[in-house]
C-alpha cells in the first residue's frame, strides 16, 4: 500500500487539473492520500476534495506561519472538524524558526493549544519542525499521549534521538533523493515500523522531477530511495510504510 501521507492537494498549483493529477497518481500505485488542511480555507478545500475524489483524508490544523490568525473561535473551529471521521490527523502544526512569519511564542502557544485538541479528540498530529528541534521536542514533552508525526523529517540527531525514544513516526519527502541530502546514516537508523513516505506537494519534488510542481504519484521515487538506502525490497518498504500510515490515521487510510 503506497501512502502519501502528506500531500497539499488544495493548493493553487492543483486548481486546474486534480483529477488528472489523481488519475496519474492511482496509476503509479498510490493507494491513498491525505490532503494537509493547514489553514482554515485549506482544510475546506480539503474536505471538499475528499467528497469529491475516492482514496482521501483530510487534516485539520494552523501551520506555525499563519499562528497569529489563531483566535478566540479557533478552538471550537478545530475540535469541531477533528471530530469529523474525515479528517485523520490534526496539523500541520509545529514551529517555524528559519521564516518566523508569526512571533516564537505565539507559534509555540498556538502548536501546544492544538496539540491539546488533537490528543482530546484522539487524532494524530502532524508536525513542522524547522530550525526549532529544541522547542519543538520541548512543547511535544507536554503531550505524551499524542500520536506524533514528524512531517518531511530533516531535523538533527537530538530530536531524531528524542523523536525514537517518545515513539514518534518519521516521514520523508522527494528531499531524501537530492544529491546535496546527506543523511542516509538516518534513514538506516529508523525502526521499520517508525517510517512513513509522503510527497508534500506541490513542494520538494523528487529526482528526476526535481524544481518542477511535486504530485501524489511521486511518492514512488521517495520509497524506491528509501528502499534502496535501507537494502531492502521496494515491495516491502511499501508494504511497511502502508500499514505504518494505516496504524497512525487509522483505517480510513487504506485502497
Ligand atoms: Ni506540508
Amino acid at each position: 500500500m503506497l501512502i502519501d501521507t502528506h500531500c497539499h492537494l488544495g493548493a493553487e498549483a492543483f486548481a486546474a487539473d486534480v483529477a488528472g493529477v489523481l488519475d496519474r497518481a492511482w496509476a503509479a500505485g498510490v493507494a491513498h492520500v491525505v490532503v494537509i488542511g493547514e489553514s482554515p480555507e485549506a482544510a475546506a478545500r480539503a474536505l471538499l476534495l475528499v467528497d469529491t475524489y475516492p482514496r482521501l483524508s483530510a487534516t485539520a490544523g494552523l501551520h506555525p506561519h499563519e499562528a497569529s490568525r489563531w483566535a478566540t473561535d479557533s478552538e471550537r473551529w478545530l475540535s469541531e472538524l477533528l471530530r469529523d471521521p474525515r479528517v485523520v490527523a490534526a496539523g500541520e502544526m509545529g514551529l517555524d524558526y528559519h521564516y518566523d512569519h508569526s512571533p516564537r511564542q505565539v507559534q509555540r502557544e498556538v502548536f501546544d493549544r492544538q496539540l491539546g485538541l488533537a490528543t482530546a479528540a484522539g487524532k494524530p498530529v502532524v508536525i513542522h519542525a524547522r530550525e526549532a528541534d529544541d522547542d519543538v521536542a520541548a512543547v511535544l514533552s507536554n503531550h505524551a499521549a499524542a500520536t506524533v508525526v514528524l512531517h518531511s523529517f530533516s531535523s538533527g540527531p537530538t530530536l531524531l534521538r528524542t523523536a525514537l525514544e517518545r515513539g514518534h513516526y518519521l516521514s520523508f519527502s522527494g528531499m531524501v533523493t537530492f544529491k546535496n541530502w546527506g543523511r542516509d546514516d538516518l534513514l538506516r537508523a529508523i525502526p521499520a515500523d517508525r517510517l512513513l513516505v509522503e510527497t508534500d506537494a506541490p513542494y520538494l519534488a523528487p529526482v528526476p522531477h526535481r524544481g518542477k510542481r511535486n504530485e501524489p504519484a511521486f511518492v514512488r521515487q521517495t520509497a524506491e530511495q528509501l528502499a534502496r538506502v535501507r537494502g531492502v525490497p521496494a515491495e516491502q518498504l511499501i508494504q511497511e510504510t502502508g500499514a505504518n500510515a494505516r496504524r497512525v490515521f487509522g483505517a480510513r487510510v487504506s485502497a
